[in-house]
């Protein structure tokens, strides 16, 4: 075995030719845009020593804004259950809960008319909204449509109801021209996408999908689960029906979700959770359901969840378009072409006419020859303290389709990211590719892990080492 040095000095250097460019960078993207917590961890490595811990991992949860974390100490004292009591923190609760809806709205732009609903996470929102579809006659109205790029939760909950799916054209023009195709034959009552999809982190143009899809008669959901925690939405400015999006993956703890959109579905749609909380009157034999929010909120709410979302909310909200896109371009880029100049590494993405510059967010999805997705990310944590994906990302058709049927890597990045973050992980690839592994490896339920590991985990995370690297949607 050999000893690897991670130390952000060790780090890929600038060529003599991109010096300016680098700097220019830095400048940009050398510090964290905001401050987030748990910015400073420190994680152990298995050759000995510790590194601060790289997270490259925002696609899949982002660390809470500093912000986010003050407010939740602040309110934490108050946090009771909500609606029903009477007492000063039951009260309290209730007005952070429910003013939570209206920060909500107003980041995302929406009408004074759609409902705001809470829930679980994206996945629980577009399974709530699958159940609101319209029917005519007692049949559903009218068929969704997908693509083939999606997250299993914009592509699972459909199947349950008529659907119809479209493979994507390997350009963005070309998809938009097969979706409308499709549009075309008749039939379709929601056109389900993605805001930005979460393995290449390439953007789809919601507003003309939007007007495309009302074209047709159809109604558009944008799962927002990747665009929200990186560009502006304006569902009013852009005519969205339905948004999507997640509390976690927006810079706020507890995983709360949102589905915001058209009220006249939700309200004539099956309550998402039959429960206390859902109904005007419940008898022994039948019911009377609430409408609004209540009616998909059957049971008591995730207070801080919402309430912590929509702080969140408030604070991207707040944040200066042009240096938050240079600071997420700015990395992206760095390791785009970082990635690109390493021997027998590749980056994927789905469309070939993207424009790097404005049409994507801070996620890059790469393999490096000779070596399994699995195995790469296992190695990036153990020796170089490394955070990132890899897998199948939760969106199996897209990576068969991309020729990679066991798998890729994915960066991602966002407000809390530096560009040493990035160069750590080109410095942690291009040792691979010049060394190789720096430990032994094998294979343990299924995932790769360092053998003899023997580095040390907080007490009240026990059972950690083994599952360093372990990432969800890969066998499933
Ligand atoms: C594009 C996209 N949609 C939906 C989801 C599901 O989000 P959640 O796990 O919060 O339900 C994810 C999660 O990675 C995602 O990236």
């Amino acid at each position: 075995m050999t000893t690897a040095t991670v130390s952000p000095n060790t780090a890929v250097r600038p060529q003599a030719a991109g010096a300016a460019l680098f700097s220019e960078r830095l400048a940009v993207a050398g510090r964290p845009l905001s401050a987030v917590t748990g910015a400073e961890i420190q994680a152990p490595l298995i050759q000995g020593g510790h590194a601060r811990y790289a997270n490259l991992d925002y696609g899949a949860s982002t660390p809470a804004l500093s912000v986010v974390s003050a407010y939740l100490n602040e309110i934490l004292p108050f946090y009771a259950s909500v609606h029903r009591g009477a007492g000063y923190a039951s009260q309290i609760s209730t007005s952070v809960y429910e003013n939570a809806r209206n920060i909500v709205r107003d980041f995302v732009g929406g009408r004074a008319s759609d409902s705001v609903i809470f829930t679980r996470n994206t996945t629980d929102s577009l399974n709530l909204l699958a159940g609101c579809l319209p029917s005519a006659n007692g049949r559903p109205a009218g068929d969704v449509l997908y693509l083939d790029i999606e997250h299993h939760a914009n592509l699972l909950p459909w199947q349950g109801v008529p659907h119809r799916s479209v493979v994507a054209a390997d350009t963005l023009s070309g998809t938009i021209e097969a979706l409308r195709a499709e549009l075309e034959q008749g039939g379709v009552s929601l056109l389900a996408v993605t805001g930005a999809s979460n393995v290449t982190g390439e953007i789809l143009p919601v507003r003309a999908l939007a007007a495309l899809a009302h074209e047709h008669g159809a109604r558009i959901v944008v799962d927002a689960a990747q665009l929200a925690p990186h560009r502006r939405i304006n569902i009013g400015a852009d005519d969205v029906d339905y948004l999507a999006f997640s509390g976690h993956k927006l810079y706020a703890p507890f995983g709360a979700g949102v589905l915001v959109g058209r009220a006249d579905w939700l309200d004539a749609g099956t309550p998402h959770l039959a429960g206390g909380g859902a109904v005007r009157e419940a008898r022994l034999d039948g019911v009377s359901w609430a409408t609004g929010p209540a009616r998909h909120e059957g049971g008591s709410p995730n207070v801080l969840g919402a309430a912590t979302l929509a702080r969140a909310t408030q604070v991207i909200a707040a944040l200066d378009q042009e240096r938050w896109h240079a600071h997420e371009s700015a990395i992206r880029s760095f390791l785009v072409e970082g990635l690109q100049k390493i021997d027998g590494v590749t980056v994927h993405q789905i469309f070939k006419d993207t424009d790097p510059d404005t049409d994507t967010i801070g996620v890059v999805n790469f393999s490096v020859e000779g070596y399994d997705a699995g195995l790469v990310a296992a190695y990036l944590s153990a020796e170089h303290g490394v955070g990132l994906r890899d897998g199948r990302f939760c969106a199996h058709p897209l990576l068969k389709r991309l020729g990679l049927p066991s798998g890729s890597l994915r960066a991602s990045f966002g407000l809390g990211s530096r560009l040493e973050d990035a160069q750590r992980l080109l410095a942690g690839i291009e040792e691979l590719r010049r060394t190789g592994l720096g430990w032994d490896y094998v294979v343990d339920s299924g995932r790769w892990v360092p053998a003899n590991d023997t580095r040390i985990y907080p007490d009240w995370a026990p059972n950690t080492p083994g599952t360093a690297g372990a990432a969800p949607c890969v066998d499933d």
